[in-house]
C-alpha cells in the first residue's frame, strides 16, 4: 500500500511541476513583509531589464543597464528550461545615464505563436542572468491589459517610504489581473510610470514584479515621466518616431500585433505636423490592419479634472481629436487624471452615439476614449460630464482593463484591480474598412493644417524655453 500511495504521489508531484514550469505566468500576489523582502534586496540595484513589445508578434526586445567595461548585448533564447540549443540575440549597446554603466538593447525575432521559451540576459563579461519564462500567446486573436498611471514614487530626502508601497500596489494589481486572464499578450500603460523621471529607483520598482519578466510592456510618455529623461534609458520601444521637430525626451511610436495596429502618442507634445506625420506613415504601412487603437497620455474626453481646465482640453481636442477621427481609430486609452471614466462614441467635441456599458455597437460612428485609473496616487474624483458612459467614483480602487480582440469584435472590460468585479465593458464589431480617404476625412486633414502651423510655432516656443530654462 505505501508503495502504491508513493507512485500516486510522485505522480502527482510530477504533475504539479509540469503545470508550474506551463504557467502562463510567474506572478504571485505578495504580502507586505514579502514584497519588503523583494524590495529592500534589490531596490539599490538599477540592472533588472525591461521585456518590451516588438515591432510586431513574432518579436520581443529587453533593454537592461550593465558595467561599461563589462557590457555585452546578448540574450540566450531557448525552448528547453535547461536553454540547451539556445539561440543568442545580439543588440547594441548606448550611452547610459551615468558614466559607469551602458544600455544593452537587444531585439528577440523570430517567435512562434502559443510556445513556451526560456531566455537569459548577459549582466557583462560571462556571467548570465538566471533563466526567465516568456510564453508567446496566439498571433491573431489576443487580448491587452492596460493600467494608467504607474506612477512609482520618487523615495524623497525626507524618508518618504511611498516607493515601497507603490511597488506593492503595481505588484498585486498584475498579479489579479493576469492570474484571471493567462491569455493576456502584453501590457498598454497610458503614461505616467514614474512620477519624477529622475532617479533609477523608481524603473527599478516598477521592473521588481516577477510578472513583468514574462509580460512585455508597452509604455507611453507621460508629463511626470517627462520631468526627467530616465525613460529614454530604461525602455526599448519599437518604432520610434522623432520626427522633425520633437525635442528632448518626446517620440511617438507604433507597433502591430496580429489584426491590430498600436499608436502611443506623446501628449506632452503639441508638436501636431509630427503626431499626424507619424499616424499617416504607420497607417500606410499597415493597410490591413483591422483595427487601430491609439494611446495617450491626457484624458481628452475623459474623467476628471483636466477637463475643467479649459487651455487643456482646447489643446487635447485641437491636436489629437482630428488626427484620431480622420484616421478613423477605433478606441483611445488615456490616463492621467486618475479616475476610471469611457466615453460615448464622440466625434467633432460631441457625442454621436451613446456606447452603454454592457451593450454592443456594430460599426459604430465615432471614437470611444477610455480613460484608465492609476495604480499609485489614487484620488477619489467624483465627476460627471455629458461625454461620459460610464465613471468609476470609488478610485481610491486600482482597476484594470482588458481588450479582447477576436475577429469582427473588441470587447473591452474593466475591472477592479483587487478582486476583477466587472464594473464596466462595451463590445464593438467591425465589419467595414477603414475610411480614412473619404472626403470629409481628407477635408478634415486640410484644415487640420492650421493646426500643424500653430502647433509647430507653439512647439517650437516651448522647445526653445526649455533649452534656455
Ligand atoms: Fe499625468
Amino acid at each position: 500500500m505505501k508503495k502504491i500511495m508513493s507512485v500516486i504521489l510522485s505522480a502527482v508531484m510530477t504533475a504539479q511541476v509540469a503545470v508550474n514550469s506551463f504557467a502562463a505566468f510567474d506572478a504571485p500576489k505578495l504580502s507586505e513583509s514579502e514584497w519588503n523582502t523583494l524590495y529592500t534586496s534589490s531596490v539599490e540595484d538599477n540592472t533588472l531589464p525591461m521585456l518590451n513589445v516588438g515591432a510586431d508578434e513574432t518579436q520581443v526586445s529587453l533593454c537592461w543597464h550593465t558595467d561599461k567595461a563589462s557590457a555585452q548585448p546578448q540574450v540566450l533564447l531557448s525552448k528547453n528550461i535547461d536553454m540547451s540549443d539556445a539561440l543568442v540575440f545580439n543588440g547594441i549597446t548606448t550611452p547610459a545615464e551615468n558614466d559607469e554603466q551602458l544600455v544593452c538593447r537587444v531585439t528577440v525575432t523570430g517567435l512562434e505563436e502559443n510556445t513556451c521559451y526560456y531566455y537569459q540576459w548577459n549582466k557583462g563579461g560571462n556571467e548570465w542572468s538566471d533563466v526567465e519564462k516568456y510564453e508567446t500567446k496566439s498571433f491573431g486573436d489576443h487580448k491587452v491589459m492596460v493600467v494608467g498611471d504607474i506612477q512609482i514614487s520618487e523615495v524623497t530626502s525626507e524618508g518618504n517610504d511611498s516607493q515601497k508601497s507603490d511597488g506593492l500596489n503595481w505588484n498585486n494589481v498584475l498579479a489579479e489581473a493576469l492570474e484571471k486572464n493567462p491569455d493576456i499578450s502584453f501590457l498598454v500603460s497610458p503614461g505616467d510610470n514614474t512620477s519624477t523621471g529622475k532617479t533609477e529607483k523608481e524603473w527599478q520598482t516598477l521592473l521588481m514584479p516577477e510578472a513583468v519578466r514574462s509580460l512585455p510592456l508597452a509604455l507611453a510618455i507621460g508629463n511626470h515621466d517627462k520631468k526627467g529623461m530616465l525613460y529614454n534609458y530604461y525602455t526599448n520601444m519599437p518604432n520610434e518616431y522623432f520626427g522633425n521637430f520633437f525635442s528632448g525626451l518626446d517620440r511617438d511610436f507604433w507597433f502591430r500585433y496580429g489584426d491590430v495596429l498600436y499608436l502611443f502618442y506623446d501628449s506632452t507634445s503639441g508638436n501636431a505636423p509630427d503626431h499626424m506625420a507619424m499616424t499617416k506613415q504607420a497607417v500606410k504601412e499597415n493597410p490591413d490592419a483591422k483595427w487601430r487603437i491609439g494611446v495617450v497620455h491626457h484624458g481628452i474626453y475623459g474623467a476628471g479634472d483636466c477637463i475643467g481646465d479649459t487651455e487643456t482640453e482646447l489643446l487635447l481636442t485641437t491636436i489629437f481629436a482630428p488626427i484620431f477621427e480622420s484616421y478613423d481609430l477605433d478606441f483611445v486609452i488615456t490616463g492621467h487624471t486618475h479616475s476610471q471614466g469611457r466615453s460615448h462614441f464622440m466625434e467633432n467635441t460631441k457625442v454621436v452615439e451613446l456606447a452603454e456599458s454592457g451593450k454592443t455597437y456594430t460599426d459604430p460612428k465615432g471614437v470611444v476614449y477610455l480613460n484608465s485609473n492609476s495604480v499609485c496616487g489614487k484620488v477619489i474624483m467624483d465627476y460627471e460630464a455629458e461625454h461620459l458612459a460610464y465613471s468609476f467614483m470609488e478610485n481610491d480602487v486600482t482597476t484594470y482593463t482588458t481588450l479582447d480582440f477576436k475577429g469582427d469584435t473588441l470587447t473591452v472590460e474593466t475591472r477592479r484591480g483587487d478582486n476583477s468585479q466587472l464594473l464596466d465593458s462595451i463590445t464593438i464589431v467591425r465589419t467595414k474598412e477603414h475610411n480614412e480617404n473619404s472626403a470629409g476625412n481628407i477635408l478634415k486633414r486640410a484644415a487640420y493644417k492650421v493646426v500643424e502651423f500653430v502647433g509647430l510655432v507653439y512647439t517650437l516656443i516651448d522647445n526653445l524655453v526649455r533649452k534656455l530654462g
